[in-house]
């Protein structure tokens, strides 16, 4: 049996890996970016046409697509619903795109660290990588030809950073130097804490082909699958075709339900944000009693994530360390799969919207103990 090439750079998600150990009854899990279950939204599907149940529309459905531009709108990017496609997952949208600009050796510039199931996905079509972020441009180079930028400017995954407005206005002017696709992944940006700039970068680009995306993950529910992309006009056509080829179209019944909720205009959503800044300071809180001496981190300001850096003396091997966290029922995940080639320091993510208060106080104070025996 000859399997095609490209399986040959293909890996199991560490991500997915460990999703299915948090799975086990007692566990505590900082590793997904998983909403907190009681975030999810009732469901109401008494009313729902069983035209649903019919195949759809490729772009998706109209209403909601007529919805999601006028949200975009508000955002500071003028779309029209005619560039809105539906996705069965934003993830779905990193599938469609490196299917659409990455071949072996396509260049790609991505932050270091970034979103890791982007960076598997990139890998898989055989993109070669430059890496930048937010305060360092300098890799991004005219004379340095980059076909795709990716970035998560907003509450990014996994360091939480919010990109300024000045940082958001260089990359844009970068892309547009280098002429080369922006694709920017914003799945954070209503989960805000604290007030940044979250104006899409694409709203910002001049000249250059964009893609902008988002999910309704964070804010409904991921089982749901179901997210959006929208595009400079010149790059959707395409993005369809590989749309129909993967699966047709997203889940009508997904669709219905997000736009019932997104018109029931209720209180929800600030409520959920509310819960998460609760979360996210007793987080913190717990992070500064027991985790101050060993690793350091910036209070995110929106997210799902902390991003801890540890310190530069502790040489701790991170996989042993979730192994013997495993087997304490704490789940975390270690920061090496964020970066494209291996770096010198120990990084983990921690999420905290998942956890309950207790949870929290139990978890980080086992992850600091086993650091202290480790070093
Ligand atoms: C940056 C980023 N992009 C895309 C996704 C995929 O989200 P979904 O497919 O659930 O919309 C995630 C999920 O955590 C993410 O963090």
């Amino acid at each position: 049996m000859q399997l095609s090439r490209r399986t040959e750079r293909l890996s199991a998600s560490p991500i997915r890996e460990l999703l299915k150990s948090i799975n086990r009854p007692g566990i505590i899990s900082f590793a997904g970016g998983l909403p907190a279950s009681d975030s999810f939204p009732d469901l109401d599907i008494s009313g729902v046409s069983k035209e649903v149940l019919q195949y759809g529309a490729s772009e998706g459905e109209s209403e909601l697509r007529v919805r999601i531009a006028d949200d975009l709108k508000m955002r500071g990017l003028q779309v029209k619903p005619e560039q809105v496609l539906v996705l069965s997952g934003s993830q779905q949208g990193i599938d469609l795109v490196a299917k659409l600009m990455i071949d072996q050796g396509t260049s790609v510039a991505v932050e270091a660290p970034s979103y890791l199931a982007a960076l598997q996905v990139f890998s898989l079509f055989g993109a070669q990588y430059i890496t930048y972020n937010a305060q360092d441009l300098s890799a991004l180079h005219t004379s340095h030809p980059v076909q795709m930028l990716y970035t998560i400017p907003t509450f990014q995954n996994p360091t939480g950073h919010c990109y300024s407005e000045a940082e958001r206005l260089a990359l844009a002017e970068r892309a547009d130097a280098l002429n080369c696709v922006l694709f920017e992944d914003d799945p954070y940006r209503d989960l805000a804490y604290d007030t940044c700039d979250r104006t899409p970068v694409c709203a910002y680009v001049e000249r250059t082909s964009w893609i902008y995306q988002s999910s309704f993950s964070k804010t409904f529910a991921p089982g749901l699958r179901l997210g959006y992309l929208v595009c400079s006009e010149d790059l959707y056509e395409k993005l369809v075709w590989l749309k129909q080829a993967a699966d047709l179209h997203s889940n009508r019944l997904s669709q219905t339900l997000v736009l019932t909720m997104l018109n029931a205009d209720s209180q929800r959503l600030e409520q959920v944000v509310d819960s998460y800044r609760i979360k996210r300071d007793q987080f913190q809180q717990q992070l500064r009693q027991n985790m101050s001496s060993h690793a350091t981190w910036e209070e995110p300001t929106g997210g799902l994530f902390f991003w801890l850096q540890l310190k530069r003396d502790l040489q701790i091997n991170m996989d042993n360390l979730l192994q013997q966290a495993l087997a304490r029922n704490v789940a975390f995940m270690p920061g090496a799969p964020f970066f494209t080639t291996p770096v010198a320091r120990s990084f983990m993510r921690l999420n905290f919207s998942h956890a309950s208060n207790s949870q929290m106080q139990e978890g980080i104070s086992i992850l600091a103990e086993l650091i202290d025996a480790a070093d």
